[in-house]
């Protein structure tokens, strides 16, 4: 099957800092590739390449088998990636129902095109269908401003965005991150709701036991170079942070 996305020999520095050495992977239809390694290995540059954040200095990226240059955030959404960054990108001044359709607002009287209103009511009831499926527990008005939201509801919310537009390809990174236990299930539960209906998903993680729970690949990154890949399946928490660590810890020597 061709893989919705392939990563080909991607390189990028930032001055004198080379963040990503030739780096590949892929992500087959329906599949969940978790993204691993230690705090800058290269993880957020290289779905930023992906997402059109980042131009990379070389190297090739194909969506369903066909290269494509992604040079903006808009190309990448209209080649059907979706992508929830580390530092989301949330508008603060406007309302969770706003950011949640922000840039494909629903319109009534959509024949005026640029011209025609929005429909807040549609807007308010898909934001609240998201905000329950998502587990944000707090009962929080649509028309709340996101400046009043704690760091892990913002979090939810950019979450409830890829899920509102289902990509073909959605990317996360560090979803999890800064999320309370129920909203981690929340996510967790996306992922797999997802999957289930076909999406790829590629997810940077810090956390073993996500892996382990919803993925079925993993990709470990050191120093902006992809070291090691391997199923999920058959593998164990300590065998994949030995390898995000470059050290066997299960016989505590050097790997
Ligand atoms: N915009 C930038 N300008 C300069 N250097 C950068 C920039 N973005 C990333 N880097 C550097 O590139 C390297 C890789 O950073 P990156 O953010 O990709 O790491 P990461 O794997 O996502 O780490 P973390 O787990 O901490 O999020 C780091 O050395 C970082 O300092
Ligand atoms: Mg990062």
């Amino acid at each position: 099957m061709t893989p919705v996305l392939e990563v080909e020999n991607l390189s990028k520095s930032f001055g004198n800092v080379q963040a990503l050495r030739s780096a590949s992977l892929s992500v087959a239809p329906g599949e969940v590739v978790a993204l691993l390694g230690d705090n800058g290995a290269g993880k957020s540059t290289l779905i930023k390449c992906i997402s059109g954040v980042h131009r990379p200095d070389a190297g090739l990226i194909r969506i369903d088998g066909r290269t494509v240059a992604i040079r903006t955030p808009r190309e990448a959404i209209d080649a059907g990636i979706e992508t929830i960054h580390q530092d989301s990108s949330l508008a603060a001044d406007l309302s969770i129902a706003r950011n949640l359709f922000l840039g494909r607002e629903p319109t009534r009287l959509s024949w005026l095109g640029a011209l025609a209103p929005m429909d807040r009511g549609a807007m308010q009831a898909s934001a609240r269908t998201l905000l329950a499926r998502v587990g944000i527990r707090r009962a929080l008005a649509p028309a709340t401003p996101v400046s009043a939201l704690s760091g892990g509801e913002r979090q939810s919310i950019a979450i409830s965005r890829a899920m509102q537009f289902a990509a073909r390809l959605i990317i996360l990174d560090e979803p999890t991150n800064n999320l309370g236990v129920e909203e981690t299930r929340g996510v967790l539960r996306f992922i797999r709701e997802m999957r289930e209906g076909g999406h790829s998903l590629l997810v940077i993680t810090h956390n073993v036991h996500h892996v382990l729970a919803v993925a079925d690949r993993f990709v470990v990154m050191r120093r902006g170079e992809v070291v090691a890949e391997g199923a999920v399946a058959g593998s164990d928490v300590l065998g994949i942070e030995s390898l995000i660590m470059g050290v066997d810890l299960k016989a505590g020597a050097e790997a």
